[in-house]
């Protein structure tokens, strides 16, 4: 595990627990659940949980991923049922089980290769819901690392012919976020 980066996201929710507080989830990701079919989905990079507390809502066994502790403390005081296994993982090393999963979230949390492996592992008729920040000019945060952050237009192409993409956008972040920043999302199908 990376005791760096587990450090790190430990300490930044101790010290800002507003960080934790419960937020709502993507409407891109609300408005699509319709469309998949079945109820396995992996939550990557969950923290405190606004993608799995939804997805449970709706019917959904979660395996909901992060490497910070506290993140995955603070979501299982919020659990009401079982439906939910918490796995306290490095994703840089995570492969996610093949053909298990119906739906996958990764938000706000960019690793390409780790996009490359869990669409791998995807079933067949399997969504897979990717949203993060990009790089604009007009971005608040000015010293994000390059590496974490996606191209313009990057996720509409970043999926193989194995993929149809069912939606993509680009738009400005949540108000309630510290920084105005871009951000762009796609969910594909896996054919
Ligand atoms: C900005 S939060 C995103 C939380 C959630 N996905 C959302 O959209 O609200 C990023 C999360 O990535 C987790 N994280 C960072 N590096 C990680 C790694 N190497 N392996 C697993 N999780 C990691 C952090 O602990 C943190 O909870």
């Amino acid at each position: 595990m990376s005791v760096k980066d587990r450090e790190k996201w430990n300490r930044k929710y101790t010290e800002k627990p507003t960080l934790l507080e419960t937020r709502p989830p993507s409407p891109m990701l609300v408005s699509h659940l319709h469309l998949i079919d079945g109820n396995c989905a992996l939550d990557l990079a969950c923290g405190s949980g606004r993608h799995t507390r939804f997805l449970v809502e709706k019917g959904f066994c979660v395996d909901a991923v992060d490497i910070s502790s506290v993140a995955l403390e603070q979501l299982s005081k919020t659990l009401s049922n079982n439906s939910v296994t918490l796995i306290e993982a490095d994703l840089d090393s995570f492969t996610p089980q093949k053909d298990r999963y119906d739906l996958a979230v990764m938000t706000n949390y960019l690793d390409r290769p780790l996009i490359t492996r869990t669409a791998q592992r995807l079933k067949h008729g399997a969504f897979f819901f990717v949203e993060t920040y990009m790089v604009h000019p007009q971005n608040e945060k000015k010293d994000s690392n390059p590496d974490f952050l996606l191209n313009a237009g990057e996720l509409k192409t970043f999926f193989g012919q194995n993929f149809s993409v069912i939606a993509y956008e680009e738009f400005w972040n949540e108000a309630y976020e510290l920084y105005k920043m871009r951000k762009q999302s796609v969910i594909v199908k896996k054919n």
